[in-house]
């Protein structure tokens, strides 16, 4: 059994403005040869940006065929998928939309009640070895944040999420606006800034509430008491001091909150995505397009 990481795959395939990467080619035989000696005992995991799961359908909840092709041939490899959420994940259909405004707006108008209800949970929530995760598919899953699962003998704690940092002009909510005209007028005027729409390329559960930040340190320091050490911490966002060292700011409010869990854990080794290169520092591992084994 092994597992092995990655970073942010962004999708399903390098076509369409918000994907240039893609799991089809990251996880192809020809890029991961390795997978001819695997299993479903033998796991893959993603450091946040998975995005295969990201299209915004406003009539029906279901998958659009291209991801649901792409979440089955994931499904058809011969290992299991992992991933912790990043910046670029369709939260609504992922974890459930939570956002009452826009579904309430035009911009979900055609939506069934039925397909709402099934929108505002989400994928199936499920216990798995120790913690819980999202089953898109029976071996492709997401690891939800603050918890600590038991993998291939391996103690990990998952904690995805991170500030987008391509919104520096703002954020359009559709909900703002009476109806799709007047919406998509202001879009066009606005279309060459560094914007992005709320519930089409991005949404709020990017970032981690507190009382996730608070579940997910109440979780470090029990198991600190009760085991002192932790094997693995796949997050999507990087400490502050690797952040500072890696020559980024380090005035996020994740990157600190993850800077000050690193202070109170003894852990092996950490893995991250988010900044789009590879790179280590000491014990801690930065992530894009390598895929690493590590045990
Ligand atoms: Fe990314």
């Amino acid at each position: 059994m092994a597992i092995y990481v990655t970073g942010d795959t962004h999708g399903i395939n390098a076509h369409g403005p918000f994907s240039f990467d893609g799991y089809l080619r990251r996880f192809s035989t020809t890029s991961f040869p390795e997978q001819d000696e695997m299993t479903k005992e033998d796991y893959v995991i993603i450091c946040g940006d998975f995005g295969g799961v990201w299209s915004t359908n406003r009539s029906r909840a279901e998958e659009p065929s291209s991801e649901k092709a792409g979440l089955n041939w994931l499904e058809q490899r011969p290992f299991t998928t992992l991933f912790v959420p990043g910046n670029h994940e369709n939260y609504d259909r992922l974890t459930g939309c939570r956002n009452q405004r826009l579904m309430d707006s035009w911009f979900y108008a055609e939506m069934p009640c039925e397909e709402k209800k099934k929108l505002s949970q989400g994928y199936p929530r499920n216990v798995w070895h120790g913690g819980h995760v999202r089953t898109l598919r029976p071996s492709v899953m997401m690891l939800e944040r603050g918890d600590i699962f038991y993998i291939d003998g391996k103690t990990c704690f998952a904690f995805g999420g991170a500030r987008s940092h391509d919104i520096q002009d703002g954020i359009l909510d559709p909900a703002d606006y009476p109806d799709e005209e007047t919406f998509n007028k202001v879009y066009r005027a606005r279309c060459s800034e560094m914007i992005r729409i709320r519930g089409i390329s991005w949404w709020d559960a990017e970032m981690p509430s507190s009382e996730e930040m608070e579940y997910g340190r109440r979780n470090i320091t029990s198991f600190m008491e009760k085991h002192g050490q932790i094997d693995f911490i796949f997050t999507h966002e990087a400490p502050a001091s690797d952040k500072l060292f890696l020559g980024y700011s380090d005035k996020d409010e994740l990157s600190r909150y993850l800077e000050s869990l690193q202070n109170s854990m003894n852990y092996g080794k950490w893995f991250y995505g988010h900044l789009h290169d590879n790179r280590r520092v000491f014990n801690h591992y930065l992530l894009y397009e390598q895929i690493v084994r590590i045990c």
